[in-house]
């Protein structure tokens, strides 16, 4: 199969690193790093170590898709009830942000948890219209509506292997 790049593995690295120092800016004695299984844990694993602040890693499941290109009505969620946020400098990573609703069911949660504070980051963001308007602390490259895939992110479970980001063709 032949991929379609978008952003290539510099473009990436220049914009994680941009994602890194915005995050830094903050000046927090440390983050507890919440990244949002599956999709975000490469761009989170860049993420962390361009970052000069200390972290700590932990990880959340959610899953919001049926398949790969409709948006599943139920948003699961696991790994949460184990975590202690209390006090903590709270910072979610996500790979994308479509509708929003995964974002907004996570810091949702989160907030619950007492954290001393809470900062989202997100790899890439889609315009479209069905956003429920989740701003993000930070986001990197903006998009359209088109589907994407690779450095983390999944067409159908495939590809999340891949350096770069490639697009698919529409649906239909
Ligand atoms: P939201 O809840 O609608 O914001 O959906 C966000 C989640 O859907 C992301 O965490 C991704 O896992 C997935 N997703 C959205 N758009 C894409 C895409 O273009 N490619 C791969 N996964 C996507
Ligand atoms: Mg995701």
């Amino acid at each position: 199969m032949k991929h379609r790049t978008l952003y290539s593995s510099d473009d990436i690295r220049r914009q994680v690193n941009q994602l890194a120092k915005a995050v830094d800016a903050t000046e927090v004695e440390s983050y507890l790093v919440l990244t949002v299984l599956k999709g975000a844990a490469i761009f989170s694993s860049d993420l962390v170590r361009a970052m000069r602040t200390a972290t700590e890693l932990e990880y959340v499941t959610a899953s919001s898709y049926l398949d790969d290109f409709t948006p599943g009505e139920s948003l699961t969620m696991s790994g949460m009830s184990a975590l202690d946020l209390e006090g903590r400098h709270v910072l979610i990573v996500e790979d994308i942000i479509d509708t929003g609703r995964t974002l907004n069911h996570i810091h949702k949660s989160v907030a619950k948890e007492k954290p001393r504070s809470i900062t989202t980051v997100t790899l890439i963001t889609k315009t479209n219209r069905r956003s429920t308007g989740f701003q993000p602390d930070h986001s990197g490259f903006a998009i359209t509506d088109e589907f994407i895939y690779g450095y983390g992110l999944d067409w159908n479970q495939q590809h999340r292997d891949l350096p770069y980001i490639a697009i698919a063709n529409p649906p239909d």
